[in-house]
């Protein structure tokens, strides 16, 4: 089956069409970032304002690369939540009118399962059941996944996300945004022991805190002008802290629920110094590690296509009154 799938959580507008929930015929992504840059953040209104501008575009070029005829999709699958409610709302109402117009049945579909399922898009797919994690702009998420409508919360982050963190430390260092490539870029070149940073201790084990180092690099840079090298440090000591916290925690939740098969995905786990942890650390214990290509870690709609083939495929539709859900 053909599923067309839209993504519009964020500041990314994109339409992709995916066969039997792994093959991927087109996945064009259009991104407003150059218009956010400026602020050191998305500001919603110019996000929503572009994805109205671009999205039948984007859908028209996405259909037209996959080669299929708009009457041979079986489905469309549409980000439903979490996101900003703006940008939801373009995504949802698009797919909303085509499904009405063309009689093809509509899924929304929540955008971290999203995520880990970008780790099921090649031909060997993944068994069941296992820990997802998440690590993105927005959110900071373990899970335990017994399948994909069986998803049981494990920890989150109690204040930034992940990539939040990055983003504010790239800000605080004056390197631009999104901070994510250019803090890894920074780190190469720094001294991860030079300074000590800690994650904050958080009463579920399995949860995640990172606005201590966020506090302690702002104290570290106040009203000073930094030299390159100290900059170099700062990226490096931050990266390796963040590093370290999500893979203990990780490797943690594997072992309190006994199992050894693991799915990461989201904007941070693009991070290389990330990935060989993880791949390191999960052959040391034994543990089955997905990672998605580097281009499947960000904002996609072909995860959202693909994890939308499985839900329907068990029997989840949505009717015209699906509505955003922001958290
Ligand atoms: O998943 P994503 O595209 O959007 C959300 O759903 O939020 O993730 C974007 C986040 C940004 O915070 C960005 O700084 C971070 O992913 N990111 C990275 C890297 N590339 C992107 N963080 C660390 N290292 C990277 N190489
Ligand atoms: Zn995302």
């Amino acid at each position: 089956m053909y599923v067309l799938g839209i993504e519009t959580s964020c500041d990314e507008t994109s339409v992709a069409v995916v066969k039997d929930g792994k093959r991927i015929l087109s996945n064009v992504v259009s991104s407003s970032l150059k218009f956010h840059e400026k602020y050191g953040g998305i500001i919603p209104e110019i996000a929503s304002r572009m994805q109205l501008e671009t999205i039948a575009q984007v859908a028209d070029f996405a259909i037209k690369e996959s080669g299929i005829k708009l009457k041979n999709i079986g489905l469309i699958s549409v980000t439903g939540e979490p996101g900003l409610l703006g940008s939801l709302l373009v995504g949802i109402s698009f797919a909303k009118s085509l499904s009405l117009a063309l009689k093809i049945p509509l899924l929304g579909i929540n955008h971290l399962y999203g995520h880990i399922y970008a780790g099921f898009l090649k031909d060997k797919q993944p068994s069941r059941p296992f820990i997802g994690l998440v690590v993105s702009g927005g959110h900071t998420s373990l899970f335990h996944v017994k399948d994909f409508d069986r998803v049981e919360l494990l920890g989150s982050t109690v204040d930034d996300a992940c990539g939040e963190a990055f983003d504010k430390i790239a800000k605080l260092l004056k390197l631009g945004y999104p901070g994510g490539p250019l803090i890894e870029r920074l780190a190469k070149k720094g001294d991860p022991s030079k300074i000590k940073f800690r994650c904050s201790n958080t009463e579920n084990p399995l949860d995640f805190s990172f606005s201590g180092i966020k506090t302690a690099v702002f104290y570290l840079t106040k009203n000073k002008r930094i030299p390159l090298k100290d900059k170099q440090n700062i990226a490096a000591s931050f990266q390796e802290t963040v590093i370290e916290t999500l893979v203990q925690k990780t490797l943690k939740a594997c072992a309190m629920k006994n199992i050894n098969r693991l799915l990461i995905g989201g904007g941070v786990i693009a991070n290389n110094s990330l990935r060989e942890r993880f791949l390191r650390e999960s052959e040391k214990k034994g543990i089955e590690l997905h990672l998605p290509p580097i281009q499947l870690c960000m904002d996609n709609a072909a995860m959202v296509a693909g994890l939308g083939y499985r839900l329907f495929s068990k029997g989840k539709r949505s009717g015209l009154d699906l509505n955003p859900v922001l958290q």
